[in-house]
């Protein structure tokens, strides 16, 4: 059986380059569960990640007609990998405190594998001491951090903010997925 990556995208204007960046995985191989924030819908479709996944994709902690009650469980089953991208700094925040009140920060808080999250922000949201605070913890919790890159960012100005190219999120997955990181 194929080794499993878990790919959550999360709100920000950057979700199509996570949508992009499954669409690497794939390509590599590997089998991409992709989970949607209830937010990240509002950027990019369920139906276009299942497109590139050739999965079904997962947004909802609770569902009208559970096939599976606990999916944040059984998705963090046996992964390999889980990857956020791009990362808000809401979700960092969360994750940094153990909130657990969606499908993607639970399946943070109950999954083992190791964890990439590529950041994607206002520079000026990634410089507040607060984001700096909760990347600090999760970063001394062992989470790999892919940039954030500096550029053009969505509202217009330049800064340090800006998501990290998918082809170099996917090579430092890569060199993880390899023990070579
Ligand atoms: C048009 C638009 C673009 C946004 N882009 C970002 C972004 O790039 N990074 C970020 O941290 N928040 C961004 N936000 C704010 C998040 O969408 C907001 O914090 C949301 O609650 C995050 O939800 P989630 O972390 O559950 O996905 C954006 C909001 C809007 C309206």
């Amino acid at each position: 059986m194929n080794e499993r990556i878990l790919l959550g995208i999360t709100a920000s204007a950057a979700a199509f380059k996570g949508v992009a960046l499954a669409s690497l995985l794939r390509k590599e191989g590997y089998e991409v569960d992709g989970i949607l924030s209830m937010n990240a819908l509002r950027f990019v479709s369920d139906t276009q990640l299942a497109c590139v996944t050739g999965r079904p994709v997962f947004s909802s902690l609770f569902t009208d007609q559970p096939g599976d009650p606990v999916p944040h469980i059984s998705l963090t089953d046996g992964c390999s990998l889980l990857i956020v991208a791009p990362a808000t700094a809401d979700y960092i925040a969360k994750t940094a405190n153990g909130i657990a009140d969606d499908l993607l920060t639970s399946v943070f808080l109950a999954n083992e594998a190791p964890v990439v999250m590529a950041p994607s922000m206002n520079s000026r949201m990634w410089a507040n001491p607060a984001t700096d605070g909760n990347v600090s913890k999760l970063r001394n919790r062992g989470i790999t951090f892919a940039g954030p890159a500096s550029g053009h960012l969505a509202c217009g100005s330049m800064g340090e903010g800006r998501m990290m190219d998918p082809v170099e999120i996917l090579s430092i997955c890569l060199r993880i997925l390899s023990g070579k990181y």
